[in-house]
């Protein structure tokens, strides 16, 4: 038997019993007399104790026992002198009288400790050995609850998981394909999908009503913490249902996550609208833990004679609350950083609210001290606040205070991880131009569809075409994205034409997924979440590499099995592929 209990579980009720564990040796502390081990498996630490006057020889083994050995001990569990109140079974431990090596083990090459000496290329290479230590043992551990949770979830709901191919045809999702050449038919190519996109909506028409997947996805595009080029999406559909039964079913699942997940109860989602999100925070994502709001201020700024402002399509400010009582030097580093590339900003104003009721800006020589109460009574900041103003064109100036919000956010420690902010963000365009191609996109996907009030603005007008898209953010990440899908086929012909595919194109594409529409395909729409990037906000972080059991690094390697790799000449003649020299 290797063990009658595993290293988590035994305390001072066992005392008296005899057990037998295995695991790894984490610590060997040779005391002389006494030797100590600490025993490491998935379930924590039981300390071994071994005695030289009980028995010499087992405890010179013991001494000799290195970091990381596998082993299996008996013994009888007795009460420790000293005891550990900071872990479950440090009230005891285990007078070992039969010590059997399973396994000796190379010294590690990073300490195998909460807080590793490893660094992270080091770590990824030997992925096995990190995965022993407790933060990324506990991040595929919350992994693992948040799928059980999930299924639970949905299953209750009625959903049910249908398996799709992972060798299909490019889908639409704006992303690079990673292909796979066929052996079979030569010169011809699968792709992996970038999301079960079509397959679902097949399955709508196919009457499964309601659908979901816990599924690869694949995507070749560049690399973020929140990005990597293959990631799991809770991916879901629904036949016969509106934006409202969509938002609130999904609702219903991050509530229940968070709930029996992290013990956390949250209220009804806020919502907003895609443009209020960009006109009050730069983005589509907003961070809502904390304010900083932006607040338009053209009226109160402009025809002052200061050339930036009068010239600016947009002049833009937010309160930081306290800030006034920052020094030169701080708000000095705030300007070069808003012109770094990065957020390519051409320079920022301030505004000090001194406690004694006056102001003092960065731009004094051109605004009194009216002028720069004006500004306070627009950005709602009182006594002891600093305003930060930036001006510019609409777009880049609201990106670039975006970067700056984050950035202040950081600073002033307003993002805390254990709090959940979550937000609905709705009513996307559904076009954007694209200057590379020289014509629209569509930002969600291509079976998207419009709002059916704005499809008479297509022809005059599409950038101002609202879809019936929505994602939910939680905490400034995107954690998921849907629609309501097209599902009469005539808009969706007329879909391709404004994309500006042609109809020999759409039909070579997407020629499956139209005829299908003539056959009975109901109402219907869905969402994806992205697993990975749940996980890690649900486990407070925002690199979703540590909640992926074997990740890729940022060249999209896996230098653990050192891929991607050449194939030997064989393979490739045999897919009668001729490489370049
Ligand atoms: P979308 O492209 O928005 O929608 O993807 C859904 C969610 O997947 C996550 N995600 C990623 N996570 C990690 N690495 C990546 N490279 C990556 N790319 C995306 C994001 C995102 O919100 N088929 C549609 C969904 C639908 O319409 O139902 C889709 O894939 O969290």
């Amino acid at each position: 038997m290797w063990r009658t209990n595993t290293c988590g579980e035994l305390n001072i009720k066992n005392v008296g019993e005899k057990v037998t564990l295995s695991g790894w040796v984490q610590k060997n502390r040779d005391l002389g007399g006494m030797t100590f081990i600490d025993l490491r498996d998935r379930y924590g630490i039981t300390q071994l104790a071994f005695n030289m006057d009980d028995n010499s020889e087992l405890c010179e083994k013991a001494r000799k026992l290195g970091r990381e050995f596998v082993i299996k001990a008996s013994g009888v569990v007795i009460e420790r002198s000293s005891k550990n109140k900071n872990i479950p079974t440090g009230e005891i431990e285990i007078k070992v009288s039969e010590l059997t090596i399973l396994n000796a083990s190379k010294t590690p090459p990073f300490t195998i400790e909460d807080k590793t000496d490893g660094g992270d290329e080091l770590r990824m290479k030997y992925r096995y050995l990190d995965i022993r230590r407790n933060p990324v043992k506990e991040n595929l551990m919350l992994r693992h609850r948040v799928s059980t949770e999930t299924r639970k979830y949905l299953d209750e709901q009625g959903f049910c998981e249908v398996e799709t191919p992972y060798l299909i045809k490019s889908t639409p999702e704006g992303a690079r394909d990673f292909v796979v050449p066929s052996r079979m038919n030569e010169g011809q190519f699968y792709a992996l999908p970038q999301s079960p996109q079509t397959f679902k909506q097949l399955l709508m028409v196919a009457g499964m009503d309601k659908y979901y997947q816990i599924v690869k996805c694949f995507r070749d595009e560049d690399l973020r913490a929140d990005r990597q080029p293959e990631f799991t999406q809770i991916d879901c559909e629904m036949a016969f249902v509106e934006q409202e039964e969509i938002l609130n079913m999904f609702e219903g699942l991050c509530r229940h996550l968070l709930k029996e997940v992290k013990g956390v109860e949250l209220n009804e989602f806020p919502r907003m609208t895609y443009d209020d999100a960009m006109k009050m925070y730069g983005s589509d994502k907003p961070d809502i833990r904390f304010g900083m709001k932006f607040r338009e201020m053209n009226e109160v700024c402009q025809q002052n004679n200061f050339v930036v402002f009068d010239s600016a399509e947009l002049v833009v400010g937010i309160t930081v609350k306290g800030g006034a009582s920052f020094s030169r030097k701080q708000l000095d580093k705030l300007t070069d950083f808003v012109k770094t590339p990065q957020v390519g900003a051409t320079g920022l104003v301030y505004c000090k609210c001194n406690e004694d009721g006056t102001f003092k800006s960065s731009v004094d020589k051109f605004f009194s001290q009216e002028d720069l109460n004006n500004w306070a009574d627009t950005c709602k900041s009182s006594s002891g606040d600093l305003i930060l103003i930036m001006a510019g064109e609409k777009d880049k100036t609201r990106k670039a205070f975006s970067t700056l919000r984050l950035h202040l956010a950081e600073e002033l420690e307003l993002r805390n991880p254990e709090e959940f902010s979550p937000l609905w963000v709705l009513d996307f365009p559904l076009l954007e131009w694209d200057e590379d191609t020289n014509r629209y996109h569509a930002m969600h996907h291509p079976f998207t569809s419009p709002k059916p009030n704005d499809i008479e603005k297509l022809d005059t007008d599409p950038v101002a075409v609202r879809a019936n898209a929505y994602d939910l953010v939680m905490n400034g990440n995107e954690i998921g994205g849907g629609s309501i899908r097209i599902h009469d086929r005539d808009l969706q012909k007329l879909m391709f034409k404004h994309l500006g595919f042609t109809d020999e194109q759409a039909k070579d594409q997407f020629g499956f997924l139209m005829e299908a529409f003539e056959y009975g395909a109901p109402p219907h729409g869905g969402i994806a979440f992205g697993f990975d990037r749940l996980c890690a906000i649900m486990g407070g972080k925002e690199s979703i590499r540590d909640f992926i059991a074997f990740p890729k690094n940022n060249s999209g390697r896996d230098i653990m099995i050192d891929s991607p790799s050449v194939i030997d000449e064989e393979q490739l003649k045999e897919l009668n592929i001729k490489l370049r020299n």
